[in-house]
């Protein structure tokens, strides 16, 4: 069992080879501009070059350092929301449309695997969607129906290859795994060259949609046709999503396990949140990975009882010989089901994709696809659908009212909830808390060397005060889920800017005066950046 919980690592950065690349310098000048290195950009580039066009791809760490290492690596055309549920937010035909965009994504990456020879592990397995009680059992049935209404072949089951019984499952054949770095590294080999870029350790700081579009990095200037934002959210103060979008941790644990457990499928349940099994083979060795315990970013201080919890699941219904790897993401679910993939609303040259929720690497690649489409002048039976720019108010009103609530609640509770402590001594080494000094608050953070850091607390998005996050000694913000390291750098947007360290005795403003003050366009500014942890960099001790 891994010994503390400051070593999450997930496991593809130990099983794959990433490839270096360098930082920008000066100025580019290329036709499409692509922020973010994870599998949207990535698979964007490789089609956008293949049909001529010169990218270049700007990631503010190392190439899939985001979310597309920090997956689990389904591929699955079952959403993570209910079949029934897609059709009464979609129609028929939009949740036809929405399986098919998954189908094609995944036969796209078989298909890439196989004629450009990556071994990334792509095979296709069946998917087990399956309730260990009585309470899912309706609930199977009725999915399965609408599943079969879609034309989803399916059967429903008593039990599965598991080791554990099962109330009833339904089995879906032809979904897929891989090994998602391996993959990325692969295309991502072909993309520089013959005028084309990506430029690793870049941070995007603005873009100005004109023709062409100018983006500014901290390295230099990109002049480019169009621009690609792929940073899992949206990122400068143009975008409007951030209302209809929410972030959520989830958690994902790696096992060697002792009994013979070898079926290679994808199993997932119906609780919520949910958990989640595949399995993964490299070098001879062979491990389970099972995830979940999800919950919103920034909600719960002690995060590592949620890798306990994976554990002890893992335990009750396995013979577990060794922990290896455990690792959290950070998953963005849409307010109705979807995916926001498209152009940016208002705009002609700025493209955007979001919303994956728990199907990362599938609607990923459908995004990469899609938005390639778009920008090729390409008709695309998925455009409308997914357009980023809709609103399904009755599809989406519980979800809108429910996420968007935290905003002002937490921007009020958490400046009048009173500090832990006013004693920084009482923090421990690699302890982190709100605690009070003098007449205010502060984010104070003890490094392993005895060190204080002292940070201000308020999010520089939109300045709700951040959360201490145990397991990953991360600071998270509960309102829009960006987050910062121990000592304030950026991790995660819709925040562009670190934590301010903490240098007066003034009381932290309600707004942050280095946040992006909202205007009458946009009411919810704050430019936006994913910045990631990066596991190529940060190799655990
Ligand atoms: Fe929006 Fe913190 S206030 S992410």
């Amino acid at each position: 069992m891994l010994s503390s919980h400051s070593d999450t690592r997930p496991l593809w950065f130990d099983t794959a080879t990433i490839p270096k690349f360098h930082q920008q310098t000066g100025q580019v000048v290329v036709d499409v501009c692509i922020i973010g290195g994870g599998i949207t950009g990535v698979t964007a580039a490789d089609l956008l070059k293949r049909a001529g066009k010169t990218v270049a791809i700007v990631d503010v760490n190392r190439i899939g350092c985001g979310e597309t290492g920090h997956t689990t690596a389904h591929l699955t055309e079952v959403l993570d929301i209910d079949f029934q549920t897609l059709i009464a937010n979609f129609g028929e035909e939009g949740a036809r449309t929405a399986i098919k965009a998954a189908r094609h994504a995944i036969n796209t990456i078989e298909a890439n695997s196989k004629e450009r020879g990556i071994d990334c592990g792509f095979q296709r397995v069946p998917g087990f969607r399956f309730s260990e009680s009585e309470d899912g059992v309706d609930g199977l049935e009725e999915e399965s129906q609408a599943a079969l209404k879609l034309g989803v072949q399916n059967e429903l089951l008593y039990e599965t290859p598991l080791p554990f019984e099962v109330a009833r499952a339904i089995r879906f054949d032809n979904q897929a795994q891989f090994q998602p770095l391996e993959y990325l590294a692969s295309l991502a080999k072909g993309i520089e060259g013959d005028g084309s870029f990506i430029f690793e350790e870049t941070r995007m700081l603005d873009i100005h949609e004109g023709e062409p579009c100018r983006v500014t990095t901290d390295r230099g200037i990109i002049i480019a046709d169009d621009v690609i934002v792929a940073a899992n959210v949206p990122v400068s103060n143009r975008f409007f999503l951030q209302t209809k979008i929410a972030s959520y941790r989830t958690y994902a644990i790696a096992l060697k396990v002792a009994d013979h457990f070898n079926a290679s499928a994808l199993f997932w349940d119906t609780l919520d949140p949910y958990h989640y099994i595949r399995s993964f083979e490299f070098a001879g060795s062979r491990y389970l990975i099972i995830g979940g315990e999800d919950h919103k970013t920034g909600k719960d201080e002690h995060t590592a009882v949620h890798f306990q919890k994976l554990e002890d699941w893992a335990h009750e219904r396995f013979t577990v010989e060794k922990v290896t790897h455990r690792w959290s993401g950070q998953v963005i679910h849409s307010v109705d089901g979807l995916p926001f993939i498209g152009r940016n609303s208002l705009s002609d040259h700025v493209f955007v994709a979001t919303g994956f929720s728990g199907t990362g690497m599938t609607f990923g690649t459908v995004a990469g696809i899609l938005l390639s489409d778009l920008i090729l002048g390409q008709q695309s039976p998925w455009a409308d659908l997914f357009d980023a720019g809709r609103v399904k108010p009755w599809a989406a009103i519980k979800n809108y009212v429910r996420e968007n609530f935290d905003y002002p609640s937490h921007m009020i509770t958490d400046r009048f909830t009173p500090a832990k402590s006013t004693d920084t001594n009482l923090l421990r080494e690699n302890e982190g808390a709100i605690v009070r000094i003098g007449s205010k608050k502060v984010a104070a953070y003890r490094d392993p060397q005895g060190e204080l850091h002292l940070l201000s607390p308020v999010c520089p998005h939109m300045g709700c005060y951040v959360h201490w996050n145990d397991a990953e000694r991360s600071w998270d913000c509960p309102c829009h889920g960006s987050r910062f390291t121990a000592t304030g750098q950026l991790v995660n947007g819709p925040a562009i800017a670190d934590l301010a360290t903490e240098t007066n005795d003034e009381e932290a403003p309600m707004i942050p005066e280095r946040y992006e003050q909202p205007s009458p366009l946009n009411p919810f500014a704050g430019p936006t950046l994913s910045m990631f942890f990066c596991p190529l960099k940060d190799k655990p001790t």
